[in-house]
């Protein structure tokens, strides 16, 4: 029995597929690597949604780095952002001199990153480079583009390799679209 049946079932298309991502953060890697000024790396990822696409990328960069969880909520569970970006933790990492690597799973409006990066700059660290598995084709609420991207995207909902709906399909091995 496959156990992953249950899940896969539900999916229309694989948009990308696990093979294509796994090259593709070769070489997103290459060039953190190759860009980041010496000393240690911090990187900062914004759960849940990133956790999958940081682990496989993180463990591609042969450089000191430290990494730290930011809990932030955009969605709410469904399809569409709520247009407001709630930080959930308490007590949020000490970034003063840092040169961060801030991860995220996909752009989209862009009031995510707009608003994690002001606030980590807000807290006195030194650089903010962004990089995101995913970036939506589309015109942006908020002026932010990342410094590193994965693939860009249409405009339509994701599910996969972190990107959830309603909490599930995080752990599908590939991007793809739902059936609707
Ligand atoms: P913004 O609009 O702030 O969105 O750039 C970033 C956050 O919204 C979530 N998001 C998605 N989640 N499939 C998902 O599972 C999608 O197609 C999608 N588009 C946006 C995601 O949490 C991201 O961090």
């Amino acid at each position: 029995m496959n156990p992953e049946l249950g899940i896969r079932e539900d999916v229309e298309r694989v948009l990308i597929d696990e093979k294509v991502i796994e090259k593709r953060l070769d070489v997103m890697a290459e060039q953190i690597a190759n860009d980041f000024p010496p000393g240690p790396i911090l990187a900062v990822v914004l759960l849940k949604g990133a956790l999958v696409f940081a682990a496989d990328l993180l463990r591609r960069i042969p450089r000191p780095l430290e990494i730290e969880c930011l809990n932030v909520a955009s969605y709410h569970g469904g399809t569409e952002s709520s247009g407001q970006v709630k930080f959930l933790d308490q007590h949020l990492p000490d970034v003063r001199g840092r040169h961060v690597l801030l991860l995220d799973d996909i752009l989209d409006t862009g009031r995510t990153l707009r608003a994690v990066s002001d606030r980590l700059k807000e807290m006195g660290c030194a650089v903010v480079h962004t990089g995101v598995l995913l970036a939506k084709d589309k015109v942006r609420s908020a002026e932010v583009e990342a410094d590193y991207v994965g693939f860009q995207i249409g405009d339509e909902f994701v599910v996969g390799y972190g990107l959830d709906f309603m909490g599930r399909y995080r752990n599908l091995p590939f991007v793809g679209v739902l059936k609707s």
